[in-house]
C-alpha cells in the first residue's frame, strides 16, 4: 500500500509538471510539408535540402514562412534498444546533419511520427516508443512534430497525444507539436493543453479539388472550409484549429489557388505548404508570398474568421484584426462571377463602430472609407479581400 501511494504520487508530481512547451506558435506556423507532392516516395535529403535553399531565395523565408517538415516515410525500422531507425538511402547523412543544413538557412526544422503502431505509411510509430522518440528528436534538434493517429485501434486519443506531450516536453528540446487525428475526436475541445495546432478534419485533396470527395478519406478544400465554421471560439494565440495544408499551386487554377490561400489567411490556419517550391509558377509564388494577406493571418489578435453572409455560392466572411481593425472577405464559390453592391452599413459586421478607411487588400490599395457603397464583381471562385481601419 504504502509503494503504492509513493508510485502515485510520484506519477503525479511527474504529470502535473509536465506540460506543453509554451511560446510557441503564437501567430499561426507557416512553413512547408514534403507530403502533398512527395508522398512517400518522393522525399530524401537532396528534396528537403532544395526546399529550405528555395525558402529562402524565392522570397518564403523573408515573409514569415520557417519550418521545413519531413511528413510520413522517413523511418524504416527501429534498432535492439527499441530507437527509431532512419532511411540510409534516402537520408544518408542522417537526420541531425539535415536538422543542422536547415538551422544553418535560419529555418526550423519538423519530422512526423504516429501515435499508432505504424504511421500511414505503414512505417514504425511511436507506439511504446514514446519517450526513445522524443529522444531522438531532441537530440537531432528538431523543432517541430506532426504526430498522425493511423493505426490506433483501441487507443484514447486523449491520452496517447498527452503521452507524446510528456514525452516530448521531458526532453526539454521546445517543439511545436502538431496533432493530427483527423478532427474524429473533437480536439477542439481539449487539444488547448496538449498541442500547438490540430486537425480539424481529413485530408486536402491535392489533385486541385475545389469540392467533394475525391478518393478515400481526401476532401476539397473548400468542403473543409465549410467544416471550419463554429470552431473559430477555440483559436488562439499558441492554439490553432488545422484545416490541413496549403494545395496552393498543386493542380489548381491561379483563381483557386488565390482563394484557397485566402480563406486559409481569414481562417488564421497554420500556413504550411505543400508544393514544389523550386518550380513554383511566378502566380504561385505571387500568391504565397503576399505581405498584406499574410499579415491578416498573422495578425496578433490571433481571432480565426468566421462566416456573415451566406447566400449559397456567395459568402461573406470576418475577421477581427488588432487595434479594432477588420479583414473582411467576399468568396464567390459559384463558377460565374458575381454581381454585388456592397453596402458596409448594411452588412452584418460584428462590433462595427462607424467609420473605417477601407483597402483592397489583392490590389494594395486604398479604395475609401465604408461610408461609400460600392458595386463589384468578385470573379469565378476567386475572393475580394478588404481590410477595415478604424478613422478616429
Ligand atoms: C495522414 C495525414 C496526412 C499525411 C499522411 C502520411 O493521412 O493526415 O497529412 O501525414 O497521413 O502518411
Amino acid at each position: 500500500m504504502k509503494y503504492k501511494l509513493i508510485l502515485l504520487s510520484t506519477l503525479i508530481c511527474f504529470y502535473s509538471q509536465a506540460q506543453k512547451f509554451d511560446g510557441i506558435a503564437l501567430t499561426p506556423p507557416m512553413g512547408w510539408n514534403s507530403w502533398n507532392t512527395f508522398k512517400c516516395d518522393g522525399i530524401n535529403e537532396t528534396v528537403i535540402r532544395e526546399m529550405a535553399d528555395t525558402m529562402v531565395s524565392k522570397g518564403l523565408k523573408a515573409v514569415g514562412y520557417e519550418y521545413i517538415v519531413i511528413d510520413d516515410c522517413w523511418q524504416v525500422g527501429r534498432d535492439e534498444n527499441g530507437y527509431i531507425i532512419v532511411d540510409k538511402e534516402k537520408f544518408p547523412s542522417g537526420m541531425k546533419a539535415l536538422a543542422d543544413y536547415i538551422h544553418s538557412k535560419g529555418l526550423k526544422f519538423g519530422i512526423y511520427s504516429d501515435a499508432g503502431t505504424h504511421t500511414c505509411g505503414g512505417r514504425p510509430g511511436s507506439k511504446g516508443f514514446e519517450f526513445k522518440d522524443a529522444e531522438k528528436y531532441a537530440e537531432w534538434e528538431v523543432d517541430y512534430l506532426k504526430y498522425d493517429w493511423c493505426n490506433t485501434e483501441g487507443q484514447d486519443a486523449i491520452a496517447s497525444y498527452t503521452l507524446m506531450r510528456d514525452a516530448l516536453f521531458e526532453n526539454k528540446r521546445p517543439m511545436l507539436f502538431s496533432i493530427c487525428e483527423w478532427g474524429i475526436n473533437k480536439p477542439w475541445e481539449w487539444a488547448k493543453e496538449v498541442g500547438h495546432i490540430w486537425r480539424t478534419t481529413y485530408d486536402i485533396s491535392f489533385d486541385g479539388r475545389f469540392d467533394g470527395d475525391s478518393w478515400g478519406n481526401q476532401i476539397g478544400w473548400s468542403n473543409i472550409l465549410d467544416m471550419q465554421v463554429g470552431l473559430e471560439k477555440y483559436a488562439g494565440p499558441g492554439h490553432w484549429n488545422d484545416p490541413d495544408m496549403l494545395t496552393v499551386g498543386i493542380e489548381m487554377p491561379v483563381n483557386e489557388s488565390r482563394a484557397h490561400f485566402t480563406m486559409w489567411c481569414m481562417l488564421a490556419a497554420p500556413l504550411m505548404t505543400g508544393n514544389d517550391l523550386r518550380n513554383m509558377t511566378i502566380e504561385t509564388q505571387e500568391i504565397l508570398t503576399n505581405k498584406n494577406v499574410i499579415a491578416i493571418d498573422q495578425d496578433k489578435l490571433g481571432k480565426q474568421g468566421f462566416k456573415i453572409h451566406d447566400d449559397g455560392h456567395f459568402e461573406i466572411w470576418q475577421k477581427p484584426l488588432e487595434n479594432g481593425g477588420i479583414a473582411i472577405c467576399l468568396f464567390n464559390r459559384d463558377t460565374n462571377a458575381k454581381e454585388y453592391t456592397l453596402n458596409w452599413k448594411k452588412l452584418k459586421i460584428r462590433e462595427f463602430k462607424g467609420d473605417y478607411t477601407v483597402s483592397n487588400v489583392w490590389e494594395n490599395k486604398t479604395i475609401g472609407t465604408t461610408e461609400d457603397i460600392i458595386n463589384l464583381q468578385v470573379p469565378k471562385r476567386d475572393v475580394v479581400l478588404f481590410k477595415l481601419i478604424p478613422n478616429q
